[in-house]
């Protein structure tokens, strides 16, 4: 495990984007798994920086994301399809063809997760993995309880997810009781991930996940097993302050 400490949110979401650019720019046809949520915002905004103005080349990159609500469209202000779309897809050139996301309106939902995961094996399985965690140790949907042999497939969400979660919503009610996932194993499948957490609410979490058992309790805590994990963390999270 390599763990970087930048000083701020900023300088972390630099330091995230050189790193993601170096692979790009060593494989161009890179299968990278990407990650929604308020830590990754400030990455994809400098990958949308390094693609206008350094041109960075996403023609021939492949992306799949961790996870999307269950029930919500694309168009949804709300669902990690538009996220996606606002944050990074529709500033970068990768081709519409080229990007994979869990849809949240699909009717047959075990399916599509049968689908999904069928198609990360088609295009060679992910390279590298970026990756958030949850207040409660998640990654991806992946609460805890998840089995650790877990693939993509539906997913009740944890009380603390829709309460985390709930101040995207206009009310706790809108928050989507289920959400689609890559599972742990999907996830463990990457030949290098990548974690990042901002923030003295996550330092507690980070230092459970990274230092403590390896359990199911704490969903990221696996990574520890993974051979290639990158970690990067800004000064709070890494309760150093
Ligand atoms: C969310 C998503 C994860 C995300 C994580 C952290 O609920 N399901 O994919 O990485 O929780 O989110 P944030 O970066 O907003 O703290």
């Amino acid at each position: 495990m390599r763990i970087i400490v930048e000083d701020n949110y900023d300088k972390l979401s630099e330091k995230a984007a050189q790193i993601v650019a170096q692979k790009i720019r060593e494989n161009p046809r890179i299968v990278l798994g990407l990650a929604t949520g308020v830590t990754t915002i400030g990455l994809y905004k400098e990958l949308g920086r390094m693609y206008k103005e350094e041109g960075l080349d996403f023609a021939n990159v492949t992306t799949f994301n961790l996870d999307e609500y269950v029930g919500l469209a694309p168009d949804h202000p709300q669902s990690y399809n538009f996220a996606m779309n606002e944050n990074l897809f529709y500033k970068i050139n990768i081709p519409e063809t080229n990007i994979f996301i869990p849809y949240g309106p699909v009717r047959n939902i075990e399916k599509h997760c049968q689908w999904y995961e069928k198609i990360i094996q088609e295009k060679g399985g992910i390279d590298f993995q970026i990756i958030g965690i949850g207040g409660n140790g998640h990654i991806g949907f992946n609460e805890p309880g998840s089995s650790f042999d877990s693939v993509t497939r539906v997913v009740d969400l944890d009380e603390k997810t829709i309460k985390d979660n709930a101040r995207f919503f206009d009310s706790i009610n809108d928050v989507p009781k289920q959400a689609m996932t890559m599972g742990i194993s999907t996830i463990m499948n990457a030949k290098e991930c990548f974690l990042l957490a901002s923030g003295e609410h996550k330092a507690e979490i980070i230092e459970k996940a990274l230092k403590g058992p390896v359990t199911t309790d704490v969903p990221a805590s696996i990574l520890q097993n993974h051979p290639n994990l990158i970690v990067i963390l800004d000064k709070t999270a890494a309760k150093q302050n």
